[in-house]
């Protein structure tokens, strides 16, 4: 990007303190900050102002799950179906890792971090050990698209050869870049990490498709042949991907996405919840769950609203492609930001000090005209590491690990 179009775009976004100091940075620092102009997606800052308006919700009802013994019942069919897409070569995966997984406060990319005690296990090594479950008992390799972004690309993609994969077959390995977004002050205005550096960051999990389609990714799916995308999260260490059970219980269904779901372990869990929102699948934040909902019941007198989401979706290709137009919802959340302020000194802030601007994947759901909440074993299958210690985090996924017989 020239200066020129670099003035022009920020001048049109309201933001042309980001050249402050162009005039003194080095060739190599202006063409950086030029490139980061060129990157990074201000219209996001527009929606500001529609910030409430954003969060408002249409009218919450249940939605019912296909719980463990209605899927147990069903389980020979529901495999048949669903290996029989695998080996057919219609389920592909994607891998959101592409977060900045500030919680777990570890500086390399979340896949890397090593969960073990007496031997090396890494979060990316365990992911991909379920994944190879599925493709030895298939006897069918299945495309695995990994979503990084800017600010780990380059680590995870290293780190992921010199680990010879952990054993997956690397022409089935494909590797794309989230976009980025830019973090603001409260009135709008963007941040600087440095003279010559906005402070972005991913823009969020929602991005996964519009990336695919942007990277030339989308291709692959539509020239292998791929029907079915499983997205799920780098942070779970028990996920299963590709699970031929949930795919056979989706196609059987007829549905346009399915959605891994676990019963909730108390009312006020901090998980978002399956529900319809003005009659389509949706799922309603931990946060927009209001008490009346909380304690609603269901005809058979259990909580209605007792499944809660671990993102891991199951999303038709057919029914993706009618999104592709669309607009995900944004969601403006308070952040600590570091920054550089007036003096050119770097700040890390200890509180909240502005926003950043995400879209999220389990607003694709809403965009789906039908959704299966698909019940599974929480113990077996969800042990999400967000922290170092305490809840869902690197303690807790390893007493998990244990009771599964994982050997760490
Ligand atoms: P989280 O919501 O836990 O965010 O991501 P995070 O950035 O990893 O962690 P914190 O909040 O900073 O501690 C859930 C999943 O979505 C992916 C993450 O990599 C994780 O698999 N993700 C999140 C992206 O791929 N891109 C993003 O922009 C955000």
């Amino acid at each position: 990007m020239t200066y020129q179009d670099a003035y022009k775009k920020l001048e049109a976004a309201g933001q042309l303190h980001v050249l402050k100091h162009y005039d003194s940075l080095s060739e190599p620092q202006k063409k950086g900050l030029l490139e980061d102009i060129a990157l990074t997606d201000f219209s996001v800052l527009s929606y500001l102002e529609k910030r409430e308006e954003l969060m408002k919700k249409g009218v919450i009802t249940p939605l019912a799950a296909m719980e463990i013994p209605e899927i147990e019942k069903s389980r020979a069919w529901f495999e048949e179906l669903g290996y029989r897409a695998i080996r057919q070569g219609h389920v592909g995966t994607v891998l959101l890792a592409g977060g900045m997984g500030t919680r777990l406060g570890y500086d390399e990319p979340k896949g890397m971090y090593d969960i073990g005690i007496t031997k090396s296990v890494y979060i990316f090594e365990r992911i991909i050990s379920n994944l190879l479950d599925v493709v030895q008992k298939a006897s069918a390799w299945i495309h695995l698209f990994i979503m990084t972004s800017d600010k780990n690309h380059e680590r995870t993609v290293a780190f992921l050869a010199e680990h010879d994969y952990f054993g997956y077959k690397p022409g089935y390995i494909h590797f794309f870049r989230q976009e980025m977004a830019p973090a603001s002050d409260y009135t709008g205005k963007v941040y600087m990490e440095r003279p010559d550096k906005i402070a972005n960051s991913p823009n969020g999990n929602g991005g996964w498709y519009s990336s695919m389609a942007n990277g030339r990714i989308l291709e692959i799916v539509k020239n292998r042949g791929i029907e079915w995308l499983n997205v799920f999260a780098v942070d779970n260490v028990l996920q299963r991907m590709a699970d031929p059970c949930f795919v056979g219980a989706v196609i059987a269904r007829g549905c346009s996405c399915g959605a891994k779901v676990v019963k909730k372990n108390a009312p006020d869990e901090k998980v978002g919840v399956m529900c319809l929102e003005d009659g389509r699948p949706s799922i309603v934040e931990y946060y927009d769950l209001t008490d009346e909902l909380m304690n609603a019941k269901n005809e058979k007198g259990e909580p209605a609203y007792n499944f809660g989401a671990i993102l891991n979706y199951l999303f038709q290709v057919k029914a993706l492609e009618q999104t592709i137009s669309k607009k995900l919802p944004l969601h403006i959340v308070e952040k600590k930001i570091p920054y550089m302020d007036e003096d050119g000194n770097y700040v890390k802030p200890e509180k909240p000090n502005g926003y950043k601007y995400e879209t999220l994947v389990l607003d694709m759901v809403h965009m789906m005209d039908s959704c299966l909440p698909y019940e599974v074993d929480r113990e077996h299958e969800f042990a999400p590491i967000k922290n170092m210690t305490g809840i869902d985090s690197v303690e807790t996924a390893r007493v998990l690990c244990g009771k599964n017989g994982i050997i760490l």
